[in-house]
């Protein structure tokens, strides 16, 4: 079985410990680690795209949770409290979007506040066993997402995603690179088309990287090549990931994601998504209230450090759309596949 370097590991103990994790920006021309030890490296980390990708935003932010309250060790609860609600709320401000974000938060500042009476290293310990577990459960709901998803892909097929889902953006094995993993190892034969992604280009640098590694077939393609591929017919089903889903299976994923599920919808190929419970947002009834990150324009207008538009131009930078259920076949999570996908399908399946 192929184990991939981890996206990021907590080296140390609770008291003194530090984040480790890939510097993905770098990839796939270097493989570099970096250390985080502050919660603004935590941050920086997380704003620039060094640690991406919903569930991996997540993992990374409880560890950071961990380094912001290794100052409170000798510390009375009530300073204590202080320092971890600020912590949160100082990695809550990072990106928007992916709602593991504030679910892995949420988690540990509530963990927190139970055990604020206790003595400190013992609370540290406690925060960082809690950390550890959402790590651990990413995993395995990486693993049981693509046992799910594999079961809905042909013998024989091409397959198309956008963005990164891969094991570099989870904890584990990834969601929508996951399902292809699965199909793979259960012997189907597929060939991935890689959307680049436009314009931080997580498809190429990242998608077809991974892909490359496990021996997955895989061809690049640029974004606007989409809707060719699928009318040529090398295309059976598109599976991507998600960054925030609402309570009715709106999902939210890298922008470009909702251009490809209405290709998907002309052309009759099956849409889904792939993602673990902790990517949905039931107090959002549907996908209108999910916030969308904006990003710097340098980011189209000097994309990699070469400038490609004039100076002065004004630029757009959504870093993420919202796809409408109905154009969704099914939402494959770590409980199963959710289709026709509802809001009472939604919960039913969210409910085990
Ligand atoms: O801006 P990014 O690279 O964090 O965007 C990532 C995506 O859109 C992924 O598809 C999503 O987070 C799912 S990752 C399993």
């Amino acid at each position: 079985m192929f184990a991939p370097h981890p996206t990021m590991t907590w080296i140390g103990n609770a008291s003194t410990g530090l984040l480790r994790m890939i510097d993905q920006t770098r990839l796939p021309v270097e493989f570099i680690e970096i250390d985080c030890r502050t919660v603004p490296q935590v941050w920086e980390a997380i704003k620039m795209l060094r640690v991406r990708g919903a569930p991996a935003i997540g993992v990374s932010a409880a560890y950071g949770v961990v380094i912001g309250v290794q100052s409170t060790s000798d510390a009375a609860p009530q300073q204590f409290l202080t320092t971890l609600d600020a912590t949160c709320s100082e990695l809550a401000s990072s990106r928007p979007t992916a709602v593991n974000l504030f679910w892995a938060l949420d988690r540990m500042q509530k963990l927190g506040h139970g055990i604020a009476n206790e003595p400190g290293p013992d609370r540290l310990d406690s925060l960082l066993v809690e950390a550890r577990r959402i790590e651990a459960e990413d995993r395995e709901m990486c693993d049981a997402i693509g046992r799910v998803g594999a079961a809905f892909l042909p013998d024989e097929c091409g397959v198309l995603t956008h963005c990164n889902a891969g094991g570099l953006a989870t904890a584990g094995n990834g969601t929508a690179l996951s399902v292809f993993f699965a199909a793979h190892e259960q012997g189907k034969t597929l060939r991935v088309y890689a959307d680049e992604t436009r314009p931080l280009l997580q498809g190429a640098r990242l998608t077809s990287w991974e892909l490359m590694q496990r021996g997955v077939p895989v061809t690049l393609i640029c974004d606007n090549m989409a809707g060719w591929v699928m009318r040529e017919g090398k295309v059976q089903a598109v599976v991507v990931g998600a960054d925030r889903i609402a309570a009715n299976g709106d999902a939210a994923n890298k922008i470009g994601t909702y251009s490809v599920a209405q290709l998907a919808a002309a052309h009759g190929i099956p849409f889904y998504v792939a993602a673990p419970s902790s990517t949905f947002d039931l107090t959002l009834p549907d996908g209108t209230g999910i916030p969308i990150e904006q990003r710097a324009s340098e980011e189209i207008t000097h994309g990699f450090g070469r400038q490609t538009a004039p100076t002065g131009v004004e630029v757009y930078n959504p870093a993420f759309d919202v796809t409408p259920n109905h154009l969704i076949r099914a939402i494959f999570t770590e409980n199963g596949a959710i289709t026709p996908v509802t809001t009472e399908n939604v919960k039913r399946v969210l409910q085990g």
